[in-house]
């Protein structure tokens, strides 16, 4: 796995660790906490070394990757695109080419509703336009576009989930979300309960019921489990593929804000600013593909269970 000391990625080399499979990380911790990585799991390597990367699954005898490794954050690419590009699509590009070296043929990618843009309808299905509106969205789109010619050409079959928005803990409090800079919504709702600093809210006029950005959030524990789905349809054979990761249902900014309020029992101080640029009114996913074809279904994924999770993670961690 790549970027298993990340937010996702650990969540997932749990899981995996605890159904029986044999699990070794790639990740340079650039972003991600070596202590989310169970001792003697880490190397600690960047996914541009193509022919470390080689010999390293061919030591393991590797036979499928989860590819998590990558920068994420929109807003940082739409004002470094260079830095997104190299590390999200060169990066993606030495993996696959030290998986054909090494013979290994099934990859599970970490893709993203950002491939989307700005819907013309929700919920989105994988039929819709491919239209990213950053870098980061763009370099997502990218590498979908190389799978699918590493599967033409070297038979390498792969899953790419777009996820929607990833939330929530481990319930035990083990893991939890910690990116720096945090841009996601309810860990900096947290945060300003934790600290009493405001949290802004990006605009108030969308055409919305109560006029702030709808997005979908999965439980990181329900995201968890489609790639161990993912991963298990690639293995028995399963043909390369796309699929939605998301609930099915919205939450704006507003009704996460009380959801917080009603789990901490404080008031969450905030402001109002001005919309950020590209940020679509309204993102779900229809992820009906991913429940009929791989039989997932999401069962943590409930608001309120997802921010006690985080809460639970932010009090012990911040
Ligand atoms: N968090 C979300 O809501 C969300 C939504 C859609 C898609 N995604 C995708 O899911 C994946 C994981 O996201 P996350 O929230 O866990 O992010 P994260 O930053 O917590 O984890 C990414 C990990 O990748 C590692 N990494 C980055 N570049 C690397 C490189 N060149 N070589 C080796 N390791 C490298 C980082 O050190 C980090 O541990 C990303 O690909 C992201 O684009 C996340």
């Amino acid at each position: 796995m790549t970027g298993g000391a990340g937010y996702i990625g650990s969540h997932t080399v749990r899981l995996l660790l605890e159904r029986g499979y044999d699990v070794a990380v790639v990740d340079n911790l650039s972003k991600g906490y070596r202590q989310n990585v169970p001792a003697g799991l880490l190397h600690e390597m960047d996914v541009a070394s193509t022919s470390a990367l080689t010999g390293l699954m061919r030591q393991l005898k590797t036979e499928a990757v989860v590819h998590f490794a990558a920068f994420i954050a929109v807003g940082e690419s739409m004002a470094e695109p260079e830095r997104y590009f190299v590390n999200n699509v060169t990066g993606s590009l030495s993996l696959l080419s030290a998986m054909h070296a090494a013979g290994v043929k099934h990859l599970v990618f970490s893709s993203t509703a950002a491939v989307y843009g700005n819907p013309h309808a929700v919920p989105i299905l994988e039929t819709f336009p491919i239209q990213p509106m950053s870098p980061y969205g763009e370099s997502k789109v990218m590498v979908e576009t190389l799978l699918g010619w590493f599967d033409r050409i070297h038979h390498l079959t792969s899953v790419c989930l777009r996820y929607f928005n990833a939330a929530g803990s481990a319930p035990d409090g083990a893991l939890g979300e910690q990116h720096e800079p945090e841009t996601h919504l309810i860990p900096l709702v947290l945060r300003a309960v934790l600290s009493g600093k405001p949290v802004t809210i990006f605009g108030e006029d969308y055409d919305t019921p109560d006029g702030t950005c709808i997005r979908d959030y999965i439980h990181v524990e329900d995201l968890a489990e489609a790639h161990i789905l993912a991963l298990e349809y690639l293995l028995a054979g399963g043909s390369s593929d796309q699929f939605n990761v998301g609930t099915g249902s919205g939450h704006s900014v507003v009704e996460v804000i009380r959801a917080v309020e009603e789990v901490t029992g404080q008031k969450v101080p905030y402001v109002t600013g001005t919309r950020r640029e590209g940020d679509p009114a309204s993102l779900v996913a229809s992820s009906d593909k991913l429940q009929s074809k791989l039989g997932w279904q999401p069962r943590s994924s409930e608001l309120k269970t997802i921010v006690k999770h985080a809460w639970d993670f932010a009090r012990q961690h911040t």
